[in-house]
């Protein structure tokens, strides 16, 4: 950081103003976590200066003896921890993932069957705004709406009607467990592959707390940056017959060169990844769920199907008078970051849906438990009961706070932290209240609109001595 501050100390101050922020805050979107130090050190590592196009022992650049050790190790352990026999580690992201099954198994104009965006599918399961409602024809099936769980009977009626050649399954605001073995019939009863997305839920399949796509699906593909815990990345995992054709749609297919640094935080999460303190983080995560969606229920939510089986929750937030943006927004005030989503049969548009998504893994990385989870529901409807009340606000901020304190994000290098000791955001202001003497002068050079300066010579300020401005 220190060289990083003498070369550009504007973005220096942005990454520890956000490092500060992500530390701060209870971290509620379910598709975002904390990765460790080890990983966040590769990430940053010099392999991000290497050109590596091809594969290991297939390259077209000189220099990839050391490169093509740490993809082969890669490789070797996304094959052992999701039992597969074929592993591409290089795809940059969950999209390009998913582009690449579609380059893979299908041609462009062929028929593909996924899940609408509404009933919690991904824009690359083909929404008409992504290359895979542009480039394929697509119908969506969607959920019963009695259970707002996948009607797999829908399913497999379009399928039989449409004749897709290929079916996606996995989603991105799903609560419930998917029957990957039933989408394998049904895509057997058609003769088409099925693609199975976990990005949001491959932590989840490896410990045992929602069923494996394997060997049901053709192709895997998922992220690495959501519960898995690596860096932002992705992968696609399918059986050898497959894997030249997805090694070619990957490489040269969509993309060019691997970003190696990542391919080496991914081996490196992998690893974290393949131990029982990692399952019993996932079963943790699955635990908080149905612990804040329990306390959410107590208080007087509306949950989508109910409850959760996994590791999020969808709230339906119009009983309370309530859209989801102004929700996710008033709830950020208090310092619980959230996303607003759309839940299923909305009838409100995406920029201002019905609906609230809320997650447990970033925050059972950081070790909070079922306790926790109770007493965090009880802010949130806190704040939805009173959100015009800006004392209430102030309070919950407080609590976050002292949250945050007792509960440090990993992988947060501590000097980092340490620039700041306590600063709120509250009314869209951030409100520094302590710096140590070490890090003044950087800190004083930040000062955007705003932004409100109080320091204090000798002892902290108590949490109660606190004025917001
Ligand atoms: C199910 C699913 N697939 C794919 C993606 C795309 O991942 P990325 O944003 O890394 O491209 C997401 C992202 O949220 C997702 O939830």
């Amino acid at each position: 950081m220190n060289q990083l501050r003498q070369t550009d100390s504007e973005i220096a101050e942005l990454l520890a103003l956000e490092a500060q922020r992500q530390t701060m805050v209870l971290r509620m979107i379910p598709s975002e976590n904390y990765t460790s130090s080890a990983v966040m050190q590769a990430t940053g590592s010099c392999l991000t200066n290497k050109y590596s196009e091809g594969y290991a022992h297939r390259r077209y650049y000189q220099g990839q003896e050391l490169i093509d050790k740490v993809e082969d190790i890669a490789v070797a352990r996304a094959r052992k921890l999701f039992g597969a026999e074929h592993a591409n580690v290089q795809p940059y992201s969950g999209s390009p993932a998913n582009m690449a099954a579609y380059l893979a198994l299908v041609k462009p104009g062929d028929r593909v069957l996924g899940m609408d965006l509404a009933a919690g599918g991904h824009l690359t399961h083909g929404a008409k705004v992504s290359f895979s409602g542009k480039f394929y024809q697509v119908r969506h099936y969607g959920l019963n709406p009695d259970t707002q769980r996948v009607d797999y009977d829908q399913v497999r009626r379009m399928a039989k009607e449409f004749q897709p050649k290929m079916i996606f399954t996995g989603a991105s605001s799903y609560p419930r467990i998917l029957d990957f073995a039933i989408f394998r019939q049904i895509a057997d009863e058609v003769g088409a592959f099925l693609v199975a997305d976990i990005s949001h839920i491959s932590g989840l399949c490896v410990s045992g707390d929602h069923p494996h796509p394997l060997p049901h699906a053709d192709v895997v593909t998922t992220t690495t940056h959501k519960l898995l815990r690596g860096p932002r990345g992705g992968m696609i995992l399918c059986r050898a017959s497959l894997g030249p054709a997805v090694d070619k749609a990957v490489f040269p297919g969509v993309q060019g060169g691997p970003h190696n640094h990542i391919t080496a935080a991914i081996a490196v999460a992998l690893k974290e990844a393949d131990s029982p303190e990692f399952k019993e983080y996932c079963h943790q995560v699955v635990r908080n769920a149905k612990a804040l969606a329990q306390g959410l229920r107590e208080g007087g939510f509306k949950l989508v199907t109910g409850g959760t089986d996994n590791h999020l929750v969808l709230m339906d937030v119009t009983p309370l008078g309530q859209t989801g943006k102004t929700l996710a927004q008033t709830l950020e005030k208090a310092g619980i970051v959230s996303n607003y989503n759309k839940i299923p049969f909305d009838t409100r548009p995406a920029e201002d849906p019905s609906g609230v998504r809320l997650g447990t893994p970033a925050l059972t990385t950081r070790g909070m438990r079922e306790g926790e989870m109770a007493r965090i529901a009880q802010l949130i409807a806190t704040v939805a009961r009173e959100a015009d009340q800006p004392s209430t606000l102030e309070r919950v901020r407080r609590e976050v706070i002292e949250m945050c304190g007792a509960f440090p994000a990993p992988g947060i290098s501590v000097s980092v932290v340490k620039l700041f000791e306590l600063i709120i955001y509250t009314k869209n202001q951030l409100v520094i209240l302590k710096t140590p003497r070490s890090c003044r002068p950087p800190v004083q050079k930040f000062e955007p609109e705003g932004v409100k300066h109080f320091r204090t010579r000798s002892r902290p300020l108590q949490l109660n001595q606190l004025k917001l401005l």
